[in-house]
């Protein structure tokens, strides 16, 4: 069996277009840009990284970026007025707070400082509660482009057995509700799982979103199953690889998505989406 590639490349082109645009009339309407604040705590290279090419897909957008940075030993309560401040600012559309936090300060500790109209990657508890109720929120995007990205090649999920590997707030926990919502039949699995090749070897769809180098292989697939790669990874070789043992799966899988190049410029696209949306909203309502 051929292994498709569930690419996110024209999707991302697609989402991007579409975003650039919104913004342009959102500019040209209000006569300032859509404006994120990328709220950082830490001194991490990888998050550094991830902060500049958020903030070059910003520009290249149409939406205005403003890092703000409290340091590596910001306080909890540092962060929370910070977050309290620009959900109350109204010349803040958007909020993202970057990981990793400083020792010691959880995401659960400051995350409901962000005013869930702006909680634009869906990380505080009232964004996970909306988005668990079936109300109107902004999902994480990381598990957003996940959805997305299935539709976008036509896959089906109504009524078929998806496993999520991993239930994180941010990626495994909202994407179980998201495939809910979609009349999935979901079981989430996790570092306690038992059985987990077992698991998957039941599924249609397989979700690998852990952060183990290799955890889903061919062996523990069904024939014919289609696997999101979430997994980012750095090999021992410095580059990055996702969850999944990619050539034991191809010849059995029907479709994989890859690393890079797959979930992670879908991610990106909707958290810009989600950007415009927060500031259309605001321009409606304010
Ligand atoms: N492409 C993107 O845009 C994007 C965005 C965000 C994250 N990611 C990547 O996605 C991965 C997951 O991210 P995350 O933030 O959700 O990570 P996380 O917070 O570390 O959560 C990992 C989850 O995987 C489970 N797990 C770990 N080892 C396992 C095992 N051997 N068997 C079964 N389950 C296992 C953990 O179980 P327990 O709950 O029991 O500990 C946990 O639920 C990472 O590689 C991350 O870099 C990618």
């Amino acid at each position: 069996m051929d292994t498709a590639s569930l690419t996110g490349k024209d999707l991302a082109a697609a989402l991007n277009a579409e975003t650039t645009a919104r913004a342009r009339t959102l500019t040209e309407q209000a006569g300032r840009a859509p404006r994120l604040a990328l709220i950082v705590a830490n001194d991490d290279p990888a998050s550094a990284w991830y902060v500049n090419s958020l903030k070059k897909s910003a520009t290249n957008r149409g939406i205005e970026c403003e890092t703000v940075d409290l340091g590596a030993d910001a306080s909890a309560e540092a962060l929370r007025t910070e977050l309290s401040v620009r959900s109350a600012d109204p010349d803040t559309d958007a909020i993202m707070l970057q990981t990793p936090l400083p020792a010691g300060v959880t995401l659960e500790d400051v995350s409901p400082a962000i005013a869930a109209n702006k909680d634009v990657d869906g990380v505080s508890p009232l964004s996970l509660g909306l988005l668990a109720a079936g109300s109107p929120g902004f999902a994480p995007a990381t598990a957003e482009a996940v959805v997305e990205l299935l539709k976008h090649h036509d896959i089906a999920l109504e009524g078929r057995h998806v496993a999520v590997v991993g239930r994180s707030n941010v990626v495994g926990k909202p994407l179980a509700h998201l495939l809910l919502a979609r009349h999935a039949t979901v079981t989430v699995c996790h570092s306690r799982t038992t059985d987990l090749p077992a698991v998957t070897a039941a599924a249609d769809v397989v979700v690998a979103a852990a952060g183990r180098i290799g955890l889903v292989t061919g062996a523990n697939l069904k024939p014919g199953a289609v696997v999101i790669d979430v997994g980012t990874n750095e090999s021992a070789d410095g580059t990055i690889v996702g969850d999944v043992d990619t050539e034991s799966v191809r010849g059995i899988a029907a479709a994989l998505s890859p690393v890079p190049g797959g979930v992670g410029p879908v991610t990106t696209a909707l958290l810009m989406r989600h950007v415009v949306m927060a500031a259309e909203q605001a321009r409606r309502s304010g």
